[in-house]
């Protein structure tokens, strides 16, 4: 599998670490009420501004040319403040993230190949969040659109970018744990955030 394209060695290495998340959250239910999507979105604003620098990064836009625009921050923040997530929670989520680096710029590719792939499943939850809690891309589901040019093309851009790099053995688990770095941090903004608060009898 060492000769495997970056993406699919990433998605290879990470797949059961997205398949525990994936029916983690779904189990939390995020979307039982604005409440608790709100704090779904907030797990996310902690992912997104780790990520947020490497998006700024210029060695890594060299790599994978508009990355810069790909940076969901703005929007998931913009959601939070949608939903009236308040400014105390705003910060903790900023402290939650700081400090959290991603590494050398290895294991920034991992992290980026997890939180791209995020806005696949986004389609999915977008679905959710309009038809159960009447939100959209304009109004707190922003940072679950899709790109303009479309979803499905946009990751394709952004996996040639991947595999058109020539990576070392240690490069590429550099990336891998890089990876698998960003979903444990987003299955602890889970735990933290989502599994603590008590979900309303329905
Ligand atoms: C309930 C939450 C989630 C659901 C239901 C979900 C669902 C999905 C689905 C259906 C795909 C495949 C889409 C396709 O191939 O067209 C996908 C891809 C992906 N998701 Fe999720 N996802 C969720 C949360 C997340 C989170 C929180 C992360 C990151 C922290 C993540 C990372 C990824 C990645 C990296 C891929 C791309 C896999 C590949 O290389 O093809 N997902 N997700």
């Amino acid at each position: 599998m060492s000769n495997a394209p970056l993406s699919t060695f990433l998605k290879d290495g990470t797949s059961q670490e997205h398949e525990r998340l994936d029916k983690r959250i779904m189990t939390l239910a995020p979307f039982a009420d604005r409440e608790r999507y709100a704090l779904f979105v907030r797990t996310q604003t902690r992912l997104q501004r780790v990520a947020s620098p490497l998006y700024q990064s210029e060695q890594l836009e060299q790599w994978l040319p508009g990355l810069a625009g790909r940076d969901r921050l703005t929007a998931a923040l913009a959601d939070c403040e949608d939903l009236g997530v308040p400014p105390e929670a705003v910060e903790e989520d900023q402290r939650a993230a700081q400090g959290v680096g991603a590494g050398d710029d290895y294991a920034a590719l991992g992290w980026l190949y997890t939180v791209e792939g995020s806005n696949l499943g986004a389609a999915f939850l977008l679905k959710h969040a309009k038809s159960e809690l009447g939100l959209s891309e304009t109004f707190g589901a922003r940072h679950l659109a899709g790109h303009g040019d479309g979803r499905g093309l946009h990751w394709r851009r952004f996996k040639e970018g991947l595999d058109a790099l020539m990576l070392s053995h240690d490069e590429r688990q550099r990336a891998l744990q890089g990876a698998l770095d960003a979903f444990a941090f987003a299955r602890q903004g889970v735990e933290a955030l989502l599994a603590t608060a008590e979900v309303d009898a329905q």
